[in-house]
């Protein structure tokens, strides 16, 4: 079945919806992506038209079948020690540190696991047996599920430092041929979780650092600021917010101050 086209006006539902549920932004470029992302959807659901789509959605008959088009209409990439001087500006916090506390880390738009493994490698490596952890979540099940099982397909590793794909990444044999494994001793202290930026946040704590990286591209600067504010409270006083290095906190928020650009920092007083 050749499923009709997308009509402006449908289109515009698809960005009310989105932008309701995520505080994604769609632009009028991004037409074409969601035809293509979720004409598969049409076809499992025997649907001819995208606006029979858009009344299943909304029609609350199939909740799962929201999160499934969510889980299509974002953007998950990434790879490990992606933007590196945010490793090295990690690396300089861990070494000022005073021991104390649990070093406490959120990796708050996670993808596929990548970011919060590569900082857990780092945090393994300076930390050792000094009691640390990291949450890391997403609004997207899908990525979830593949960034817990901390499985990879070997031409992923090419940014993990030599050392590190030695002493935290298992190489695969016989059916994982041409994966690896993020070693379980990490895996034990990487806590998934779905939680939507766009939403009153639950309770999480304090963190020590908040990489928020690569996900504000996608809100307008009404979401950006309600999103900074959230993650800005759970904060400890002194802890630093990394976003991407393409995005910029100017004129969002004055609870944090610059230290460089991407990276911000809560007043300690
Ligand atoms: C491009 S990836 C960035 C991954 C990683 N932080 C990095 O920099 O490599 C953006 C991620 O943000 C997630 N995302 C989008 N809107 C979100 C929201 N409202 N709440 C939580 N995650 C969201 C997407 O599902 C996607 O996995």
């Amino acid at each position: 079945m050749q499923a009709s086209a997308l009509s402006d006006q449908d289109f515009g539902e698809f960005q009310r919806l989105l932008y309701r549920l995520a505080g994604i932004s769609l632009s009028p470029a991004k037409k074409a992506l969601v035809c293509g992302r979720l004409a598969k959807r049409l076809k499992h659901h025997s649907l001819d038209s995208y606006r029979d789509y858009l009344r299943l959605l909304t029609s609350g008959r199939e909740p799962e079948e929201l999160q499934t088009a969510l889980d299509l209409l974002t953007t998950n990439e990434t790879y490990f020690f992606r933007e590196p001087k945010h490793f090295e500006f990690l690396q300089q916090i861990l070494a000022e540190r005073r021991p104390g506390a649990p070093f406490r880390v959120w990796s708050a738009a996670c993808s596929s696991g990548e970011e919060p493994f590569s900082i857990a490698m780092l945090l393994a490596d300076r930390l050792g047996e000094a009691p640390w952890e990291i949450l890391a979540s997403d609004i997207s099940t899908r990525v979830l599920e593949r960034a817990r099982s901390g499985l990879y397909a070997m031409e992923r590793a090419q940014h993990i430092p030599q050392r590190y794909l030695k002493e935290y990444c298992l190489r695969g044999v016989g059916s994982q041929a041409g994966r690896f494994l993020i070693d379980r001793r990490l895996r034990a202290r990487v806590n998934f979780r779905q939680i939507n930026l766009n939403e009153t946040l639950p309770q999480l704590g304090e963190f020590d650092v908040v990489f928020l990286r690569n996900v504000m591209i996608y809100f307008d600067t009404d979401t950006k600021a309600r999103v900074v504010q959230r993650i800005a409270a759970t904060l400890k006083r002194g802890a630093h917010l990394l976003i991407g290095h393409s995005e910029s906190l100017n004129g969002v928020t004055d609870a944090l101050a610059v230290v460089r650009p991407s990276v911000y920092r809560k007043q300690a007083g």
